[in-house]
């Protein structure tokens, strides 16, 4: 597991191996847009601050994962202790 920390309001809300960041954010009480949450619709797109995101999703292109900027929540993780979102 790894925890994200929620730049903009401060939240810190750790997730565990079996649960989407996506899932893990909403059920702290920091919704996000989602739609298919397999990866493939770039709906629930966030920004990324801080971290190692490990990527998983069907929408960003190679040069997109390398720069690390954004990430689809629903199914990427992360590879580092904490992953700063702009949430
Ligand atoms: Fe579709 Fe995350 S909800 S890519």
């Amino acid at each position: 597991g790894f925890e994200v920390m929620c730049a903009a309001s401060g939240a810190r809300v750790p997730v565990g191996p079996d649960v989407s960041v996506l899932d893990a954010l909403s059920a702290a009480g920091v919704p996000v847009p989602s739609s298919c949450q397999e990866g493939v619709c770039g709906t629930c797109e966030t920004k990324v601050l801080g971290g190692e995101p490990d990527h998983r999703d069907f929408v960003l292109s190679p040069a997109e994962r390398e720069a690390g900027g954004t990430m689809m929540i629903c199914v990427s993780r992360c590879r580092s202790a904490e992953l700063v979102l702009d949430l």
